[in-house]
């Protein structure tokens, strides 16, 4: 399941409805916190891509020095600012600060990441809103590469808010029909866990840790984990011994990352036609 290729063809698609539109200003901002390289990279890349697809990026920098109050003010400015259609604060902040009360003043409309309670509170309530971009992507994937679904067995390993539980939500939602099992690090005997379901999500940051040996064979395998090790970036699935076992898998890098920026900037399209920017 190539992420790259169906970003690229979502950014197309994209554009010519911006351009269809007659190119209205749609902005996306982005605040990142600190030094952290890997941040640094993803940040660049969404807003690189956001113009490419005919976007404007607004980029606000802070040290890592930055106190709550700076960031907030900054997140304050932005959720009043009328020109401003999509707001995505890059996660984690640095230690210490309170990222709960950041993401609270993001108003729902212009939460491009789907991360605020309200947005989750219309997600888990079947509402229309934005929904978080890793998870939307994992969704394209499997619809893109025809993955049957409905009334499969489906386990997400990892419970976090950014990915698991949206993403379990979302397989579980009607009209979706999986039958979702959410995994996580204490979860009892994972193996059997995992053996007995058609499509495996790795979400927990515990590299390589899906093997072919615990692999249904033809299953559809989705790699979202990120672990940072000596040998560089690696994913929850491992490839090698998966990959002559599955029926789909996806690349790390090049799946679900790039998927997360496709979704990204089609949530500040749907945010910029909440705001009236562009007719719905
Ligand atoms: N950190 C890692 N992934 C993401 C994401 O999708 N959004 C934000 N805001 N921070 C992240």
């Amino acid at each position: 399941m190539d992420g790259k290729v169906l970003r690229d063809e979502i950014l197309v698609e994209l554009k010519a409805k911006i351009e269809a539109a007659g190119s209205p200003a749609i902005t996306l901002a982005t605040v990142l916190v600190g030094d952290d390289g890997p941040s640094q990279r993803y940040v660049r890349s969404k807003r690189q891509k956001a113009e490419e697809a005919g976007m404007i990026s607004r980029h606000t920098d802070l040290p890592a020095t930055a106190t709550q109050a700076e960031i907030e003010s900054v997140v304050t400015a932005l959720a009043a600012d009328p020109t401003v259609n999509g707001i995505l604060v890059q996660l984690p902040l640095p230690d210490g600060r309170d990222e709960e009360a950041v993401l609270d003043l993001i108003p729902p409309e212009k939460d491009v990441d789907g991360l605020t309670e309200r947005s989750m509170g219309r997600l888990v309530r079947g509402r229309p809103g934005l929904v978080g971009c890793t998870p939307t992507g994992v969704m394209r994937l499997l619809e893109r590469y025809d993955v049957p679904v409905s009334g499969q067995r489906a386990v997400v390993i990892g419970r976090s808010t950014l990915v698991g539980l949206p993403l379990a939500l979302l397989l579980a939602r009607k009209g979706v029909d999986a039958t979702v099992t959410l995994a996580h690090s204490r979860t009892a005997d994972m193996a059997a866990v995992v053996r007995e379901c058609d499509i495996v999500v790795g979400a927990a940051g515990q590299a390589g840790m899906i093997t072919g040996d615990i692999v249904k064979p033809g299953a559809a395998v989705i790699d979202v984990g990120i672990s940072r090790t000596d040998a560089g970036i690696v994913g929850d699935v491992d490839r090698d011994s998966v990959a002559p076992v599955a029926g789909w898998i996806t690349p790390m890098p090049g799946g679900t990352g790039p998927m997360t920026i496709a979704s990204l900037l089609d949530n500040t399209y749907t945010a910029a036609q909440l705001q009236g920017v562009v007719a719905s």
